[in-house]
């Protein structure tokens, strides 16, 4: 609910309150439990210290407009040729109620001297404690240039401390959860490799020090942004502690036409006073309601990629395919290398048409077979990057990102296409559209990008600095015609494993490839980091021989690579084809078990028991929607000091319900499961348990 008293805006979600006032400024002044926010009218009043400090409410302002009083990170910056001062005057407010589960506030306001509009949006989704931010902003008046463009300010509460957990990464090994605690002056988390990138994920919990898994306050934010952004987070001299975030300022400006609009990406944010557990579940459970377009089930997948790498040829595929049919595989993808000249990453890329001498009767042949085999059937694509060394190049060689009249930078031998460029975005909406109309039986898209956007100009111009927004606006714009176009189509995003993982690309895609890091024990933490932010059953995990492209060979046992993989969305990765009858017996059983509880473990609620990054034991679990089942994964990394295993304490249970545990012989209560505990069966080194508990009515 969201009233409006005495200057206050008060957004009431179920468990929290957002309040802020339109009096000076839009100023945020509580945000956290529940609270009468109406109250708050005494808070609202003149600060100032200094002539230096002439208005100090501008700390907490939710959209500063640069210019002013305050000179922290600003949400709004542009340029005239005449002037760059900016005097923008609140017109009016607007509540809708969208639907049951949206209601919407927003705030408009007109620059005095020009036709710039902008309104600051608000989405609250109250079930969830979530509140969406975005700004529009609409030019009626002559050209301007935006220089700065930000999706919302947010303050928290003063806090003693304040600790900011948030996700570093590289190739191989994303989503490590780190901590930074916040000292007076600016932390930024950012990307300006023109994706949402490996090192930072654009998300973040802020709390104080105190919050743990399961209790504590904490305040979180994602923003859904593709391409280069920044999530500021400044504490003040004054212990005011304002979080910004949106479009970075790194090499950013746009032209704004007379009668067009640029809207930011979305910010969202929310509250949790329950750890950062409640935080996730409240996330999870937030973006399977209203970020995910898919609905069903996620299908046991197999990928050929480190069976055969780019030797993907018909006969290779049909035994694999056979292998993965008979234990159980639901999809099969073949990865790169089926087209052009694909041989390695030094050729091909930008070809889109299947290589003769491996597919000699084309796709068709595979997808018939895949099909006779009772899968469906998947392909890999890498759209918007070529090889120099490829006939779509030789032909184009204007379609690339290049500064004039130099030679463009590579990586993994390959060139960015200016996928802006209306013929370029025409280009790939065709070969896309011919692929999957010419084979109707392609249900499944991996969609890659194995580079960073570097010589990002097309001509040199200050107007070349809007190519990094419009590449992020024709990625999402061609997946939402190809989304729209074959809507039995599931698409998977990629890069390099997990460079582009945000709420921005996510609302396209049905699943996402975390790491390219396939090794079990390593992707607990990987898997750990994703689900801080990222719902478990967007996120596809293989059970491969090895690590992906690492010259260690680990030795785990097939039960560990499995369970640590039936933690999302199960896929086999392993080339198949070696293995005896009676690995794949093993192989088939997981897999079946894996599909009588899959819906628990992608729609239901999960609860992070205990963590690798500082337990012998790391366990997850899982609670069904109706509560009835729970799955829990156990793991223990390696014997030491004697080693006696902590108890596995469950979580989310009723205390006074019954608990059958399989192979248990009688059942337990809640409270017991919760308080005393299980003792695991765990020995040794990569030891993993599962357990499958039901509820007893
Ligand atoms: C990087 C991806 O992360 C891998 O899974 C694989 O698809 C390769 N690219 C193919 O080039």
């Amino acid at each position: 609910m969201i009233t409006y008293n005495n200057n206050i805006f008060n957004i009431e979600t179920k468990n929290s309150s957002y309040v802020f006032t339109n009096e000076n400024c839009l100023q945020n002044i509580y945000w956290g439990d529940k609270i009468y926010g109406e109250d708050l009218t005494y808070l609202i009043k003149d600060r100032e210290h200094s002539s230096f400090d002439h208005n100090i409410n501008l700390e907490r302002d939710e959209y500063s407009f640069w210019t002013g009083y305050s000179f922290l990170e600003s949400c709004l910056k542009i340029s005239y040729p005449h002037t760059r001062k900016l005097d923008m005057k609140f017109i009016d407010y607007a509540l809708e109620k969208v639907n049951k589960d949206l209601e919407r506030l927003s705030f408009r306001y007109k620059n005095s001297y020009s036709g710039l509009y902008v309104t600051l949006v608000y989405e609250v989704y109250a079930e969830y404690d979530i509140i969406s931010r975005y700004a529009e902003i609409y030019n009626e008046g002559e050209e301007v240039v935006i220089e700065n463009l930000k999706s919302a300010s947010v303050c928290v509460p003063k806090l003693d401390k304040y600790r900011v957990k948030y996700l570093t990464g590289k190739w191989a090994a994303e989503s490590q959860i780190n901590d930074q605690y916040l000292t007076t002056g600016a932390f930024a988390l950012q990307s300006r490799s023109g994706n949402t990138g490996p090192h930072f994920n654009p998300s973040f919990a802020l709390d104080d020090g105190t919050a743990t898994e399961k209790s504590g306050e904490v305040w979180f934010g994602l923003l859904g942004y593709s391409n280069n952004w920044q999530i500021t987070f400044e504490r003040t001299i004054y212990n005011n502690v304002k979080i910004t975030g949106g479009i970075s300022n790194f090499d950013f400006a746009y032209t704004l036409k007379t009668a067009e609009t640029i809207k930011t990406p979305t910010m969202t944010l929310g509250y949790s006073s329950g750890g950062f557990g409640e935080m996730s579940r409240k996330l999870h459970a937030f973006e399977a309601a209203h970020i995910f377009p898919k609905r069903g089930l996620g299908r046991v997948l197999y990928n050929s990629w480190e069976a055969t790498y780019f030797d993907v040829r018909i006969d290779s595929q049909k035994a694999l395919a056979e292998r993965a049919a008979g234990i159980g595989v639901e999809l099969f993808v073949i990865d790169d290398g089926w087209f052009g000249e694909r041989h390695n990453d030094r050729a091909g890329l930008g070809d889109w048409l299947v290589n003769k001498e491996k597919f000699p009767n084309g796709l068709s042949e595979l997808i018939d077979y895949v099909k006779s085999l009772g899968m469906d059937f998947g392909i890999w694509v890498e759209p918007e990057a070529v090889n120099p060394d490829s006939d779509l190049y030789r032909a184009h060689p204007d379609w690339i990102y290049r500064f004039k009249d130099q030679e463009p930078l590579q990586a993994r031998n390959q060139y960015t296409l200016n996928i802006s460029k209306r013929e370029v975005k025409e280009f790939i909406i065709d070969f896309m559209s011919k692929l999957l109309s010419e084979n109707k039986d392609i249900t499944f898209i991996k969609w890659d990008m194995n580079k960073t956007l570097t010589d990002v100009s097309q001509g040199d111009t200050a107007k070349d600095k809007e190519l990094w927004f419009r590449h992020a606006q024709a990625l999402y714009e061609i997946w939402a015609v190809l989304r729209d176009k074959f809507p039995h189509v599931e698409f998977e995003v990629c890069s390099g494993g997990g460079a582009r993982i945000d709420l921005g690309i996510l609302q396209y895609a049905d699943q996402c490839w975390p790491s390219d890091n396939t090794d079990a024990y390593e992707r607990l933490f990987i898997q750990e980091g994703f689900s801080y932010f990222y719902a478990p059953r967007i996120m596809t995990a293989w059970v491969t021989d090895a690590s992906s492209n690492n010259e260690r060979k680990f030795e785990r046992p097939y039960s560990y690579r499995f369970h640590s993989s039936m933690m999302g969305v199960l896929g086999i990765g392993a080339n198949i084809t070696k293995f005896s009858e009676e690995v794949l017996e093993e192989f088939r059983k997981y897999i079946a078990i894996y599909k009588e509880i899959r819906e628990t473990v992608q729609y239901g609620k999960q609860y992070r028991l205990s963590s690798v990054r500082d337990s012998s034991l790391h366990a997850v679990e899982y609670i069904s929607q109706d509560q009835k089942e729970i799955i829990v994964f156990a793991f223990r990394q390696g014997y030491q000091f004697g080693g006696e295993m902590p108890n596995l304490l469950l979580s989310g249970l009723n205390p006074d319900a019954l608990y059958q545990i399989d192979g248990f012989d009688k059942p337990i209560h809640g409270s017991t499961l919760m308080k005393v505990g299980i003792e695991t069966s765990l020995s040794g080194d990569f030891d993993s348990q599962f357990l499958k508990i039901t509820r007893v009515d």
